[in-house]
C-alpha cells in the first residue's frame, strides 16, 4: 500500500505540470528546446484539436482512471473485460497472484474460470457487430504497384479453413504449432487459426537461422510447422523452406520429428517447381486449405489456458519460451492498443514490426483486431525500392496511426528529409515508437518531419514478458518530453529500486521493477518455472524485475536508460550476448569470446565481439568473415557482430570471471574511463586490447 501511495504521489505531481503559457498559443505544438537547461524541461504539448477528440484528454481524466485501476484492479479490469464475449464469466476473483517469491511459488491468474476464445473476439464478434465488410487487413507486397486485402468476414473464413485443416491433421487444444512465415496475410491467419482451436502457436521470426528454428522446435515439439517456400525482401530472395528443411533434419537428430510441414507457395518469390520437397511430410497450403469449410466451431478455453509461446533472449545462451495465456492477454492488449494510440474506428493502423516478435503479436494481430481495426501489413523492406517507401504506403492506405522502431526512424532520418516530404502524410495523426529508447534528436525528426509537428508520439515501453504497453504516453492526455516514455498505463505500478532492492522515491535512477501483476503479464517460461522465478522475481523479491535501468524526473516522467543485464537491443531486436558468444565459440578456430553492446548511430546498439583464437591461429580478414558467418548461420543475420576485436587474452578476475565493464569501455573507446584494473588476474591484457583496438 505504501508503494501504491508513493506512486500515486508521483503521478499526482502531474496535475501541477507546466501548462501552456499565453505566449505559446496559436502554435499547434510547441517545442521549448533551445532555451532549456535539460531534456527534462523540454515539453511538447498536444494541439487543441487533438485534445478535443482524445479518449483521455487531460491529466485529470488519466489520474481518475489510473487511481481506480490501482485501488480497485478487480473492478477496473472486469469492467473492461465485460466488453468481450465470454462463454462463461470468470469466477469470483478477477485476479489471484503470488508476486512475492518469498511467499512460495510465483503465480499469476486473471479471470480464472472464465471461458472465452480470443479468435472469436477478434473476428466473429466484429463480424456479428456490423463490421463484416470492414477491411481487416490491407496487404502491401514487397514489390510496389499491387495490393491485397481481406474484410473481417473474409478473414474469418480463411482462418476457419486453416483451423479445419489443422483439426483434420489431429491438432488439438494445447498442441504446439510452429509458424515460420514472413509478413504475408497468412501469418496472422495462422496465429488466429491456432487460437481458434486452442492450439498454442509459437511464431519464429523468419530471420532466424535453421539452428535457431531447430532449437525452438525441439523445445516445444510442434505437431505442425507452417511456413512458405520463399520471401523477397527488397531485391533478395530468401528460400525459407530450405531453412525449415535443415531445421527439421536437426530437430530429428534431437529426437523431435514433425509430421506435417504446411507450406504456402509465395509465388512472387519462388515457384513451387523450384522448391525442394519431402513427399509425405510437405503439403502445399493452396492445395489443401481452400478445400475446407469456411466455418469452424470455436474451441472454448479457460482464460488461463495458454495462447502462445514466444522465445526471447536472456542472459544465458538458451532462449526462453515466454508463455502468455488467453484472457488477461486479450483484455490487456486490446485496452493498451485503444488508449495508447487513441484508437478510433475510422483509423487505418500500420505497425512495421514483424509478427515474429512480441510487437507483431500484440500490436499487429491481437490488440488491433480485438478493436476491429484496419491493419496494414507490409511484406517488404522500408528502403525498397527507395527510402520513401514507408510514406508511399502511408499515403496509399491513408494510414492514421504509424508505429515503428527508433532504428527505422534514425535510418530514414539519415537518408534525408526529401524522401519524406515528397509524400503528403496528411492522414497521419498518431506516431508510435518501440524497442529501445528513442534519442531526443530522432524523436524530434519523427515529430517535426514525419508528423509535421502535428502528431503526438507514443513512445511505448514494454517487453515480450509484459504482453503489452507498461509505460506509455496517452496521446492528448499530457505534454510529452522527447525521449521519455512518460507515465504508467492503467493498472501498472512501476517502481525504481536501488542495488539492494529498496524502493527509491521521487526524482531518482535505478532498476525498473513492477509491483503487482497486470493482466497481460506472462505466466511462466515454458518448461522452466524455476528460471522464471530466478530471472524475474528473485533479483528484487516482491517485484517483477524488468532488466532495464530507468530514471524518474522531478515531474514524475519515466526515462528508460537501457538494459542492465547481458541483453542488448540491436535495431529493436533483443539479443543475448551469451547467444552470440556461444555461436562464436562453436567456430573451430575460436577459443573464447566475449560480446558487449556499443552505441551505434542507426541500430541503437551494435554487437561488439572480443575473440580469442585457438593457439597458433593467426587473425585474418578471412577468419573475421568466417566468424561472422558462423553467427549468421547459427542465430540469424540480424545477430551478426558489427565488430570483431582480436583479443589474445580477455580481462578476467582471479576467479576467472570476465570483466565486461572494461570490455564495454574499450568497445566505446572510453579508454580513460577503464576504472580499476588492479583486480585483474593479468592487467596487461588490457594494454594489449587497446593496442589491437583499430586493427
Ligand atoms: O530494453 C527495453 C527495450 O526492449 C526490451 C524488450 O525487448 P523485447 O522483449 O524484444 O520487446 C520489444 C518490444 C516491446 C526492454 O527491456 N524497450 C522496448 N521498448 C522500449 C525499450 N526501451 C526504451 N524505450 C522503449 N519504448
Amino acid at each position: 500500500l505504501k508503494t501504491t501511495k508513493n506512486h500515486l504521489r508521483h503521478v499526482d505531481s502531474m496535475s501541477t505540470l507546466p501548462s501552456r503559457a499565453g505566449k505559446i498559443t496559436g502554435l499547434n505544438a510547441v517545442i521549448l528546446g533551445e532555451a532549456l537547461a535539460s531534456e527534462e524541461d523540454d515539453l511538447v504539448f498536444p494541439n487543441d484539436e487533438f485534445v478535443r477528440q482524445a479518449l483521455v484528454p487531460s491529466p485529470k481524466k488519466y489520474l481518475e482512471m489510473y487511481k481506480r485501476s490501482i485501488e480497485d484492479p478487480a473492478g477496473f479490469w472486469s469492467d473492461v473485460a465485460s466488453q468481450f464475449y465470454w462463454k462463461r464469466r470468470w469466477a469470483e476473483s478477477v485476479v489471484s497472484e503470488n508476486f512475492d517469491v518469498r511467499n512460495g511459488s510465483v503465480k499469476i491468474e486473471w479471470f480464472k474460470g472464465g471461458i472465452t476464445n480470443i479468435c472469436y473476439n477478434c473476428l466473429d464478434r466484429n463480424v456479428e457487430s456490423g463490421n463484416a465488410d470492414k477491411i481487416a487487413i490491407y496487404w502491401e507486397p514487397n514489390e510496389p504497384g499491387s495490393q491485397d486485402s481481406l474484410t473481417y468476414s473474409q478473414l474469418l473464413q480463411r482462418v476457419c479453413q486453416l483451423a479445419n485443416y489443422l483439426k483434420d491433421k489431429g491438432v488439438r487444444k494445447g498442441d504446439a504449432i510452429v509458424i515460420y512465415l514472413p509478413m504475408l496475410m497468412e501469418l496472422p491467419i495462422a496465429m488466429l487459426a491456432c487460437a481458434r482451436i486452442g492450439a498454442v502457436h509459437s511464431v519464429v521470426f523468419a530471420g532466424f537461422s535453421a539452428d535457431s528454428l531447430a532449437q525452438r522446435i525441439v523445445d516445444c515439439k510442434p505437431k505442425v510447422v507452417i511456413t512458405c517456400n520463399a520471401v523477397k525482401r527488397g531485391s533478395k530472395v530468401i528460400p525459407l523452406k530450405d531453412i525449415v528443411d535443415a531445421s527439421l533434419i536437426e530437430s530429428a537428430k534431437n529426437g523431435v520429428s514433425v509430421d506435417v510441414c504446411l507450406t504456402y507457395e509465395n509465388e512472387s518469390a519462388m515457384k513451387r517447381e523450384s522448391t525442394k520437397w519431402q513427399v509425405g511430410r510437405d503439403v502445399w497450403w493452396q492445395d489443401v486449405v481452400p478445400k475446407y469449410p469456411t466455418t469452424c466451431e470455436v474451441e472454448w478455453v479457460d482464460a488461463e489456458d495458454p495462447l502462445f509461446l514466444l522465445y526471447t533472449s536472456g542472459s544465458t545462451g538458451k532462449p526462453k519460451g515466454v508463455l502468455h495465456t488467453t484472457g488477461g492477454y486479450m483484455v490487456y492488449t486490446a485496452t493498451t492498443f485503444k488508449y495508447a494510440f487513441d484508437y478510433k474506428p475510422s483509423d487505418i493502423y500500420w505497425c512495421t514490426a514483424d509478427c515474429g516478435w512480441i510487437t507483431g503479436h500484440s500490436y499487429v494481430t491481437y490488440g488491433p483486431m480485438l478493436n476491429g481495426a484496419t491493419v496494414v501489413i507490409f511484406e517488404g523492406a522500408p528502403n525498397y525500392p527507395d527510402p520513401g517507401r514507408s510514406w508511399d504506403i502511408v499515403d496509399k492506405f491513408k494510414v492514421t496511426i504509424f508505429y515503428t522502431a527508433p532504428t527505422l526512424v534514425r535510418s530514414l532520418m539519415r537518408d534525408g528529409d526529401e524522401y519524406v516530404t515528397r509524400y503528403s502524410r496528411k492522414s497521419l495523426r498518431v506516431l508510435g515508437s518501440v524497442g529501445e529508447p528513442i534519442n531526443p534528436s530522432a524523436w524530434r525528426w519523427f515529430f517535426n518531419v514525419v508528423g509535421d509537428s502535428r502528431c503526438p508520439i507514443s513512445d511505448t515501453w514494454w517487453q515480450t514478458e509484459t504482453g503489452g504497453f507498461m509505460i506509455t504516453p496517452l496521446p492528448g492526455a499530457w505534454p510529452q518530453k522527447p525521449g521519455s516514455a512518460t507515465f504508467p498505463f492503467f493498472g501498472v505500478q512501476p517502481v525504481i529500486v536501488d542495488e539492494k532492492g529498496a524502493e527509491i522515491e521521487g526524482e531518482c535512477s535505478g532498476y525498473l521493477c513492477v509491483k503487482s501483476s497486470w493482466p497481460g503479464a506472462f505466466r511462466t517460461l515454458y518448461g522452466d518455472h524455476e528460471r522464471y522465478e530466478t530471472t524475474y522475481f528473485k533479483p528484487f523479491p516482491g517485484y517483477y524485475f524488468s532488466g532495464d535501468g530507468c530514471s524518474r524526473d522531478k515531474d514524475g516522467y519515466y526515462w528508460l536508460t537501457g538494459r542492465v543485464d547481458d541483453v542488448i537491443n540491436v535495431s529493436g531486436h533483443r539479443i543475448g550476448t551469451a547467444e552470440v558468444e556461444s555461436a562464436l565459440v562453436s567456430h573451430p578456430q575460436c577459443a573464447e569470446a566475449a560480446v558487449v553492446g556499443f552505441e551505434h548511430e542507426v541500430k541503437g546498439q551494435g554487437i561488439y565481439a572480443f575473440v580469442t583464437l585457438v593457439d597458433g591461429v593467426p587473425y585474418s580478414e578471412e577468419l573475421r568473415k568466417s566468424l561472422i558467418l558462423t553467427v549468421r548461420n547459427q542465430i540469424g543475420a540480424f545477430a551478426a557482430p558489427d565488430k570483431i576485436h582480436w583479443a589474445p587474452g580477455l580481462p578476467k578476475t582471479r576467479s576467472g570471471k570476465i570483466m565486461r565493464r572494461i570490455l564495454r569501455k574499450i568497445a566505446s573507446r572510453q579508454l580513460d574511463e577503464l576504472g580499476d584494473t588492479s583486480t585483474l588476474a593479468d592487467p596487461s591484457v588490457v594494454e594489449q586490447l587497446i593496442e589491437l583496438a583499430d586493427r
